[in-house]
């Protein structure tokens, strides 16, 4: 096994995995990406770096398991809780007015990890509008793991914490140590496997959550993911970040409110 990884391979397995999911290791976090190979050396065996280094060039699936190795899923229900009050007291009661025609809401959770974000976001959809809404939400991630895990929809008791005492009674069922989601709630919910630089197959979401994933990527790459965003919502579309992120800097149409205790940004187009 590889003792330290040096300069120049950092550098081949960075632009490999910059070039394939946009995640971007700068040289702090070089440790990061020589035990993610370690681990992914060991588990196949394999002695040299340069070994693996062929392997991922021309075995897809493996790099694959390479990216979803650096992947950072941490993630949590009703995390930011502002966000959820603020879909639910405004971007909800906007929408319902807007698409009162229709009565069709599409919802994109991008970067969903282990699928809290999107079942939060269900839970609050699903208790605002009646049955006469069709609701639809895409949950998609770059992370194979993590999707199983969402698509399972069990949580230990610590980790359903968050969730209000009203959606946890109402939209999930105790088993045991943990709790499963309902199937009222799971059938909302699509989960795709999707890479962030690729267009999504459906468009036209009214509400777009992308918090905590554009954190890992460089300038360049946050302005094509939101610019990609920008494209593929509704006009009067709102969009979610994660606290630490901005768009500040970038250039995009997408105009900044502070709507109740959140900052969020919204389509520009179309707003009367
Ligand atoms: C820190 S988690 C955030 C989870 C959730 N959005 C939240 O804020 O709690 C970031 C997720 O983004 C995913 N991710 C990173 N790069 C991606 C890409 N290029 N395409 C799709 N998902 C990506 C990771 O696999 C990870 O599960």
């Amino acid at each position: 096994m590889f003792d330290k990884l040096k300069d120049h391979e950092f550098k081949i397995f960075r632009d490999i995995i910059y070039n394939e999911s946009w995640i971007n290791f700068t040289p702090t976090n070089k440790p990061i990406l020589e035990i993610r190979l370690k681990e992914r050396l060991k588990k196949l065996n394999i002695e040299k770096l340069e070994i693996y280094h062929k392997l991922i060039l021309n075995d897809k699936d493996e790099l694959k398991n390479l990216i979803d190795s650096v992947t950072t899923n941490l993630t949590n229900f009703f995390r930011y809780k502002v966000h959820f009050e603020t879909l639910e007291n405004h971007v909800l009661p906007d929408l319902k007015e807007k698409k009162n025609k229709t009565k069709f809401i599409r919802i994109w959770s991008a970067g969903c990890s282990t699928g809290e974000e999107a079942y939060s976001i269900a839970m609050v959809v699903k208790d605002f509008f009646d049955s006469s809404w069709k609701i639809e939400i895409l949950a998609s991630d770059i992370s194979f793991n993590v999707l199983i895990k969402a698509k399972e929809g069990f949580y230990s008791k610590e980790k359903t914490e968050e969730i209000p005492k009203k959606y946890l009674e109402k939209y999930m069922i105790q088993i045991s140590n943990g709790y499963y989601v309902k199937d009222s709630i799971k059938e909302l919910i699509q989960f795709d496997y999707h890479n962030i630089m690729n267009e999504p197959t459906k468009k036209e979401f009214d509400i777009i959550f992308c918090r905590n994933v554009i954190i890992y990527f460089d300038a360049q790459a946050q302005q094509e993911v939101v610019d990609l965003f920008y494209n593929t919502m509704n006009k009067f579309g709102y969009f979610f970040i994660g606290h630490s992120e901005s768009l500040f800097g970038m250039k995009t149409k997408f105009i900044f409110k502070k709507l109740g205790n959140a900052c969020i940004y919204i389509k520009n187009e179309g707003l009367t």
